[in-house]
């Protein structure tokens, strides 16, 4: 987990690939990034909600406003850069 302009972020790496969510679950904001990994979904460690690490999605219940929020990545030589747009 890292923190960003005071964003809390987790970065998951799948397959060589990197992606990142907003690191606060949005069902009552534990640390995604502490949660269990199986394949590119990770689940919440304190009530087990799952989220697809790739898109966000909360794929327990088709509830889309429950989606985790994400973060674009990009990965430039040795660096995993992460987009946290300003408004
Ligand atoms: S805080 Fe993550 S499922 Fe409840």
């Amino acid at each position: 987990m890292f923190v960003v302009d005071e964003v809390p972020v987790g970065v998951f790496r799948v397959d060589g690939n990197f992606f990142a969510l907003h690191n606060e679950c949005p069902h009552a904001g534990a640390s995604l990034a502490h949660g269990l990994i199986d394949g590119d979904v990770v689940s919440c460690r304190i009530h087990h909600w799952r989220f697809c690490v790739r898109d966000g999605t909360y794929l327990d219940q088709n509830q889309p406003e429950q989606n985790a929020k994400t973060i674009p990545v990009r990965v430039v030589g040795a660096e995993v850069q992460i987009d946290i747009a300003v408004d």
